[in-house]
C-alpha cells in the first residue's frame, strides 16, 4: 500500500486523494483548518469543496503538516498557487527525502514571477527536480471525482519520476501521458486560466463563436512564445496541458476563470464576482504575473496584457476586445 500525503483539500485535492483511496493507497489528505479535518473524516465527504461525492475509508484527513507527511512515499501538492510557498516551507521539515513530489497546482507565483517548478526549487533546493513532477490538464475535480474519462500529462526532467506519477495515479478513466518538459506544461497549465478570462468576458460580452475561437488560437500562440521563452517546448502547448486546457477552460461551463471573465463582460465588479465565486480563480492572479513576466523577459502577450488591464487598470472588456482588434496587421507565424 503507497503512502500518499495530499497537501490541500480543495475541489481538486479532494477528487485526486478519492481516486488514489479507490485505489487502495493509504491517502492522507491536509486540510487547512482542523474543524474542516474532523468533519471530512466523520461525513467522509467534502461538502464546502467537492459536495456530493464519497470518499473512500483508506482516505484520512488531517490538518497537521507532520502528521500528513509521516512515511510518506508520494506528496501530492494541491494548494492555490499564493499558498505554495508558506505550505512548502512548513513542509520542508517533515517531507520524506526520497518522496515524489507531484505539482497539481497551476499559476505563477506574484512578486517572484516564478511557476510553480521554480518555486518548488526556490524552498526545496534545486536537487527537487529529479523527484518533482508537474500534473496538468484538462481535468474539472467534478468529473474526475465521478470517474468521467479525462486524459492529463505527467512531466518531469526525471523520466523515472514522470512515470513513478504516471502509475501512481492511473485508473480505467484517466489516462495519464508522461513528459519530459514540465516548463511547457506549466506554464501550459497556468495561462490557459487568463485566456479563459478573456473567452468569458467575450461571451459575456455577447461576443460569438468566431471570437471565442480566436481567443483561443491567438492564446494559444502567446502561451507558446512564454513557454518557449522560459525553456518550455513548442510542441507540448499541443498538448493535453496546452491545447487540452486550454479548450476546457474557455468553453466548458465548470469553469471557474470563464465564468469570472463572463461576468466582467456583462458589466459586474470583479471584487463582486470573486467574492461569491467560494473557489480559488487562479487567473486573476497569473494574469498579473504573467503581464509583468512578459514584460521582463521581452515576449509579446497581447491578450494577457488586456485581461490584466481589465483585471487590475478597470479597463472596460469592450475597449480591450477593440484595442485587440485594432492591433497592427501582421503575419499569423
Ligand atoms: N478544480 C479543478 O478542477 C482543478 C483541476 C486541475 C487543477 N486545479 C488547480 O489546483 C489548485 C487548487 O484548486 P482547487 O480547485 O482545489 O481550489 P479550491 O478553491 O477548491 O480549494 C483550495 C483549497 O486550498 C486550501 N488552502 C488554501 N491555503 C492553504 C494553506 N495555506 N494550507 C493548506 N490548505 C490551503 C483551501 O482551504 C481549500 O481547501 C489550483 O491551482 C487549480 O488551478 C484545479
Amino acid at each position: 500500500m503507497t503512502r500518499v500525503a495530499v497537501l490541500g483539500a480543495g475541489a481538486w485535492g479532494t477528487a485526486l486523494g478519492k481516486l488514489l483511496g479507490a485505489k487502495g493507497q493509504h491517502v492522507m489528505l491536509l486540510t487547512e483548518f482542523e474543524h474542516e479535518a474532523d468533519l471530512l473524516n466523520r461525513d467522509r465527504c467534502n461538502e464546502r469543496y467537492l459536495p456530493g461525492v464519497d470518499l473512500p475509508a483508506s482516505l484520512r484527513a488531517t490538518a497537521r503538516m507532520d502528521e500528513a507527511l509521516a512515511g510518506a512515499q508520494i506528496v501530492i501538492i494541491v494548494v492555490p498557487s499564493d499558498a505554495l510557498r508558506s505550505v512548502l516551507g512548513e513542509a520542508r521539515p517533515h517531507l520524506p527525502s526520497e518522496a515524489l513530489v507531484v505539482i497539481a497546482t497551476k499559476g505563477i507565483e506574484n512578486g517572484s514571477l516564478m511557476t510553480m517548478g521554480e518555486v518548488l526549487a526556490d524552498v526545496l533546493g534545486p536537487d527537487i527536480g529529479h523527484r518533482g513532477v508537474a500534473f496538468s490538464g484538462p481535468s474539472f475535480a467534478n468529473e474526475v471525482a465521478a470517474g468521467m474519462p479525462t486524459a492529463v500529462v505527467a512531466a518531469s526532467i526525471d523520466a523515472r519520476a514522470a512515470r513513478a506519477a504516471q502509475h501512481a495515479l492511473v485508473n480505467d478513466r484517466l489516462r495519464i501521458y508522461t513528459s519530459d518538459d514540465p516548463v511547457g506544461v506549466q506554464v501550459g497549465g497556468a495561462l490557459k486560466n487568463v485566456i479563459a478570462l478573456a473567452a468569458g468576458a467575450s461571451d459575456g460580452l455577447g461576443f460569438g463563436h468566431n471570437a471565442r475561437a480566436a481567443l483561443i488560437t491567438r492564446g494559444l500562440a502567446e502561451i507558446g512564445r512564454l513557454a518557449v521563452a522560459k525553456g518550455g517546448q513548442a510542441r507540448t502547448l499541443a498538448g493535453l496541458a496546452g491545447l487540452g486546457d486550454l479548450v476546457l477552460t474557455c468553453t466548458g461551463e465548470l469553469s471557474r476563470n470563464r465564468t469570472v471573465g463572463f461576468e466582467l463582460g456583462r458589466g459586474r465588479e470583479l471584487g463582486d464576482v470573486l467574492a461569491s465565486l467560494g473557489h480559488v480563480a487562479e487567473g486573476v492572479k497569473t494574469a498579473k504575473s504573467a503581464y509583468h513576466l512578459a514584460a521582463r523577459i521581452g515576449v509579446d502577450m497581447p491578450i494577457t496584457a488586456e485581461v490584466y488591464r481589465v483585471l487590475y487598470e478597470g479597463k472596460p472588456p469592450r475597449r480591450a476586445v477593440e484595442d485587440l482588434m485594432h492591433r497592427a496587421l501582421k503575419d499569423e507565424y
